[in-house]
């Protein structure tokens, strides 16, 4: 796994952000559905906030945020990081008197039980089911819009996330978890859905300008022979796009079973790719190239070729240990951290002015 050092990408920062903002108008209480695993960030109308969850299965529990591993940003907003279904429940900003600044009630729908249905293969989604609880009410799934297609001039595949809500005839919408509490785990129904197609965009004019960044030092374990590479800034709530040797690689592929070298994790809609084989791998965010990709096997690779020439043997240096725990990665962030103060060689930060430049700029940085 790679650590990404976020401090080289402030610029696509300020671009993209870091994470999924919520917000919803003061003193009023928003109802919403978003997905577990998925980091989002909750926006309150004042800098110095103090923030309180209630969870409504056991409503006397009022929890104090400030005192949970929940991190608070100088704008008053809070970032829940990998929140659960547990996570369910009512947030609420206050003022230092106690002024009830914001309030979101939140469903955070169980990302392990996503449906997935992609068009292109004829997979259709969950339909809508009564349940009978004396309402009359609806069990059904309410569409996100589409997300922007992944990728521009070639094609690409778009996503649309669906979450589970229940409707009694002549009442708002509630979601699911919100509405069952703890019962919701009686209907196999309640689920998340996401949808994907294929698609194509023209390109809209030059790009804003940014950055991307050169990772040239993820390697596969001896005992996997598999290792996983993040990019950053994805997540399931924006298109991501991953190329291998500038090979799309797509939903359609892996959902139809293919085997195409590389796994992308649907959880998080693409941020997490597990990898087999050697090659350039680069991610695209928001139709962005963000990420590039060069695995030290694949820089050995070039070598080994260059040597069994002369020598009629391949050698590979396959790097030793596991780089998946987050310790490991805090390791290695600082580890780049400080080889870039010292001189800057493991990745790069590379300008790219135009769109057309992008498919030119293959680096291998060592
Ligand atoms: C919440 O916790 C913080 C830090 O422990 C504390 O300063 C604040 O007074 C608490 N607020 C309430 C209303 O308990
Ligand atoms: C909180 O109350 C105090 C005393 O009434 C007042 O001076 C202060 O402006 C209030 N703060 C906010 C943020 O309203
Ligand atoms: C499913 O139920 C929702 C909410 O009542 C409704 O808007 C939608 O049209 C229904 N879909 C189908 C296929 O019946
Ligand atoms: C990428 O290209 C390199 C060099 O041609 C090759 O060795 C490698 O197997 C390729 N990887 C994939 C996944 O296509």
């Amino acid at each position: 796994m790679i650590a990404i050092p976020w401090i080289l990408l402030s610029f696509a920062v300020s671009v993209l952000g870091l994470h999924l903002p919520v917000s919803c108008p003061q003193a009023t209480e928003c109802q919403l559905a978003l997905l577990s695993n998925n980091d989002v960030r909750l926006e309150c109308s004042i800098s110095n906030a103090h923030w309180f969850f209630f969870q409504l299965d056991k409503n006397d529990k009022t929890k104090n945020l400030s005192i949970f591993d929940i991190q608070q940003n100088p704008d008053g907003s809070i970032l829940i990081q990998n929140p659960s279904p547990f996570n369910t429940g009512l947030y609420q900003c206050q003022d230092e008197n106690g002024t009830l600044m914001n309030a979101y009630k939140i469903d955070f729908q169980d990302i392990a039980k996503l449906y997935v249905t992609h068009l292109n293969l004829g997979q259709k989604p969950l339909k809508n089911e009564t349940l009978n609880l004396g309402h009359r009410e609806i069990l059904y799934t309410q569409w996100e819009p589409w997300q922007r297609c992944s990728n521009c001039q070639s094609p690409g595949e778009r996503k649309r996330l669906g979450y589970c809500y229940i409707k009694e005839p002549l009442e708002e919408p509630v979601p699911c978890g919100l509405y069952l509490g703890a019962t919701q785990a009686f209907y196999a129904r309640v689920r998340p859905e996401i949808q994907v197609e294929a698609c194509y965009e023209i390109c809209e004019g030059p790009l804003t300008g940014g950055e991307y960044v050169i990772f040239d030092n993820f390697r596969f374990t001896e005992e996997s022979e598999s290792t996983q590479i993040m990019c950053p800034f994805a997540s399931i709530y924006r298109p991501v796009h991953w190329e291998a040797n500038n090979t799309a690689l797509t939903w359609q592929n892996q959902l139809s079973g293919e085997d195409t070298g590389s796994f992308m994790d649907l959880y998080s809609g693409g941020r997490q790719l597990q990898i087999f084989q050697p090659a350039i791998y680069r991610c695209f965010v928001e139709q962005e190239l963000i990420a590039q990709f060069n695995p030290i096997a694949f820089v050995d690779l070039l070598d080994a070729e260059r040597q069994s020439k002369s020598q009629g043997k391949r050698q590979f240096r396959v790097q030793q240990g596991k780089a998946d725990s987050v310790l490991r990665g805090l390791k290695l962030m600082l580890m780049m951290v400080s080889v870039l103060i010292v001189g800057g060689v493991l990745c790069k930060v590379v300008f790219r002015p135009t769109r057309d430049k992008k498919r030119n700029q293959v680096l291998l940085v060592k």
